[in-house]
């Protein structure tokens, strides 16, 4: 069993989860994920390690249906039954020059632990972080601490610059030399995100996140096309380069068990 040492609220619906999984925790890096089942008759789901500390590792989720909702109830000293990774292969950290990483809505999870290893890798790192408005945003002061340049975006204007991360990416872009982009959001928000890098032939990378069940690539469920073949996001990915990324496909797949999804959710919330 995996404790949870610490649990916290961030934002309507998105809970900060700290779990005691030593093994997990001793050989995370930046980019990989884990997948928890709650108990024997549990769901798998993924979710990408967002930091680590001592013998513990973080998640952060947003309540999307049945078992985020389950998750929620629980709270510290409350354990979870499988915690597997870590999971995926890590973010291709080098020392680029200047890289740029972004984060959308709960997506922001994603970005701490790949600035902080680009940084200790000697580029310089500009972090943006995105959200609806500025109740949704999470991880601004870690990553405001992390970055060397930091630029938050709100849809509505109510925090940092009104408008979207690719405004502020493309602004960027016009006015200095990027040499590498990293973007983790939805899969709507990565696309668009990553068409601003194409003109400058910036290499970006998006953290995918398909539906997922065994994370080991056995089952094939979370296939997605990239360069015209077919991966599996939990060993092929989670990252792979945006430019080659068949979103249209990915977000069609996505929506599969949409109904199904709905109706688990509603018999748990009866
Ligand atoms: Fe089953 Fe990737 S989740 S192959």
């Amino acid at each position: 069993m995996y404790t949870i040492e610490l649990a916290t609220k961030l934002a309507d619906r998105v809970y900060e989860y700290w779990i005691r999984a030593p093994q997990v925790a001793e050989h995370a890096r930046a980019g990989q994920f884990v997948i928890l089942r709650l108990h024997e008759k549990g769901e798998r789901i993924p979710l990408t390690i967002s930091a680590v500390r001592g013998d513990t590792v973080r998640v952060i989720f947003m309540t999307v249906g049945k078992t985020t909702e389950e998750l929620a109830t629980l709270g510290a000293g409350d354990s979870i039954s499988d915690v597997v990774g870590p999971l995926g292969k890590p973010s291709e950290i080098e020392n680029y020059g200047t890289c740029c990483v972004i984060g959308g809505g709960v997506g922001i999870a994603s970005t701490p632990l790949i600035a902080k290893e680009l940084k200790e890798a000697g580029n310089h790192v500009i972090g943006i972080i995105g959200a609806r408005n500025a109740d949704l945003l999470i991880l601004e002061d870690e990553m405001e601490e992390i970055c060397d340049e930091f630029y938050i975006t709100t849809d509505d204007g109510s925090k940092g610059v009104h408008g979207f991360a690719a405004d502020v990416l493309k602004k960027l872009l016009e006015e200095r030399k990027i040499d590498r982009v990293w973007i983790i959001g939805p899969a709507i928000m990565m696309k668009v995100t990553s068409g601003a890098t194409v003109p400058y032939g910036v290499k970006t990378y998006v953290s995918l996140n398909p539906i997922m069940v065994d994370g080991t690539g056995m089952c094939g469920s979370c296939r997605v096309t990239v360069a015209g073949e077919t991966k599996f996001a939990c060993v092929d990915g989670p990252e792979f380069d945006a430019h080659q990324v068949d979103f249209a496909e990915l977000m069609q797949r996505q929506r599969i068990y949409t109904t199904q999804e709905k109706e688990s959710l509603e018999r748990f919330a009866e």
